[in-house]
């Protein structure tokens, strides 16, 4: 199937035929579902961005190839390398690279997060979004079951399945880049909103700081501070600084709303005190 998904791709290309102008015009607003899950000692999964899926994301009507609608789409946000395939029928993950599939026909039962993880049933029009380490295999599938999948352009594409991956991969999952956009809503997702952020914050800093890491669930962003402790050393900071910001600083669970004001998520930052009354975060790292 899969080459012969690679000819009618090239054709389609080629000529635009059933392939959308307008892929953005075949959405449908949707809140992503998100499903966590820990290391099970085969699977690392990620240690902090869920899976997300949206379900029934995509219109998919008759007058257009759904593969190609899935591939203009991913394209228009700059989610490349694509293919037309079923998802492999063994549990692998990608410890260098984020993922995403795009359901174009049909249904198949996926389980996500390892050999304990989470069955999902995937039909025509849904899409997922796995951030690098998240397992992935499907079990059934329907006939002529056939997904998209894509990549951001940070990242570097690897297949792991054994024990033997696991050490390097434990060390590239969390170095893997958030994407940019988001490969269903580009700028305007609820992904997005928060890659903006994460792009800025992620970026090398111009100070000893931290790592802002967003994660996003519904409408709700769960804000975290996770401090770079060899960045934090020589740092000229108080040692109460120092002592306040050695570990993973939780600050709030903020609306989305505020979380893509970065004004207000200062303004919460500066504000939030220990038991002792000391401040628990420093700033400056959401001014850039
Ligand atoms: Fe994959």
């Amino acid at each position: 199937m899969s080459l012969l998904e690679d000819v009618k791709r090239i054709a389609e290309k080629a000529t635009g035929w059933k392939r959308p102008d307008d892929p953005q015009a075949l959405l449908r607003r949707r809140k992503p579902r998100a499903y966590r899950f820990k290391d099970d000692g085969l699977i690392p999964n990620h240690p902090r961005w869920p899976l997300l899926i949206y379900k029934s994301v995509v219109r998919l009507p008759d007058s257009l190839d759904p593969a190609a609608v899935f591939e203009e789409l991913f394209e228009s946000n700059r989610w490349g390398d694509g293919w037309r395939d079923g998802i492999y029928d063994y549990v692998h993950y990608h410890s260098r690279i984020h993922e995403v599939h795009g359901i174009a026909r049909g249904s198949g039962k996926v389980q996500f997060g390892g050999p304990k993880g989470r069955i999902v049933t995937l039909k025509a029009g849904d899409v997922a979004i796995l951030p690098a380490g998240k397992g992935h295999e499907c079990l059934e599938a329907s006939d002529h079951f056939l997904v998209v999948g894509a990549y951001p352009s940070t990242g570097t594409y690897d297949e792991c399945t054994s024990m033997k991956d696991r050490k390097k991969a434990l060390t590239s999952i969390p170095k893997t880049a958030p994407p940019r956009r988001d490969p269903v809503y580009g700028k305007d997702g609820p992904l997005l909103r928060a890659s903006r952020i994460i792009a800025g914050a992620t970026s090398p800093p111009r100070a000893p700081a931290s790592l802002v890491v967003f994660d996003y669930l519904d409408n709700f962003i769960e804000v975290r501070i996770d401090v770079v402790r060899h960045l934090v050393k020589p740092a000229p900071f108080p040692p109460e600084f120092r002592r306040l910001m050695g570990g993973v600083q939780e600050i709030a669970i903020l609306p989305l709303d505020v979380v893509h004001d970065p004004p207000a998520i200062e303004a919460a930052m500066k504000t939030d005190r220990d038991k002792t009354g000391l401040p628990r975060h420093e700033t400056c790292a959401l001014c850039h």
